[in-house]
């Protein structure tokens, strides 16, 4: 059974709080613009990386920070699918399914994603590991098929060469667990860092 993605839940609790370290460095990204609002974007690319995901306590926390509405905070969040509003597995696997892609095997590289992973694009594998989703164009069409995990690109993927990387990453995900933020990890979810940066 997979976890879907979907519209995130409604509600907030205080208290989270973000680690002396990323305070401090929100404190240096504030500075780099006039008002401290034009930081959001960076700020909450700092907030995913503390916390794992954008949950409505870290939006809460964000806002708070910049002096914005969580609705503001939030209406710039969902427009980003690279801001997270769900938990997301340690490893993000996007394949390009757009033109260039798909006419040169992308739908083969999906297909090796599904089976191995026991995912449908969209999804999280239940241990947290897993993110799954076909995008649109990675811009880099003249390599084609291409899929990025976490911030590493690949390029001419051939399915015998995924299917031996997604092994890989599965082995170690056993050893190294779901990312940060996700519920049950070890040191997962913005509960989890309130508690330890108070
Ligand atoms: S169509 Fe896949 S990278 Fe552009």
């Amino acid at each position: 059974m997979a976890i879907s993605s979907g519209p995130m839940a409604e509600n907030s609790s205080n208290g989270v709080v973000f680690s002396p370290s990323a305070k401090a460095r929100v404190a240096e990204l504030i500075g780099r613009y006039p008002r401290k609002q034009g930081a959001l974007i960076p700020v909450l690319w700092l907030a995913q990386e503390e916390f794992g995901w954008l949950s409505p306590a870290v939006l809460d926390l964000v806002a708070a920070e910049l002096g914005l509405t969580k609705s503001a905070v939030l209406a710039t969040a969902m427009f980003y699918t690279m801001l997270y509003k769900q938990p997301h597995g340690r490893y993000h696997v996007q394949i390009c399914t757009n033109v260039s892609c798909y006419l040169l095997g992308a739908d083969d590289l999906v297909r090796v994603a599904i089976d191995a992973l026991g995912i449908q694009p969209g999804e999280t594998s239940e241990d947290g590991l897993f993110t799954l989703e076909a995008v649109q164009c990675l811009c880099a069409c003249e390599r084609a098929p291409t899929l990025q995990i976490n911030k590493k690109d690949y390029f001419k993927v051939k399915p015998a060469e995924f299917q031996q990387l997604l092994t890989q990453l599965q082995e170690e995900g056993l050893r190294l667990g779901p990312s940060v933020g996700w519920p049950g990890s070890d040191n997962g979810g913005a509960e989890h860092a309130e508690a330890g940066h108070a």
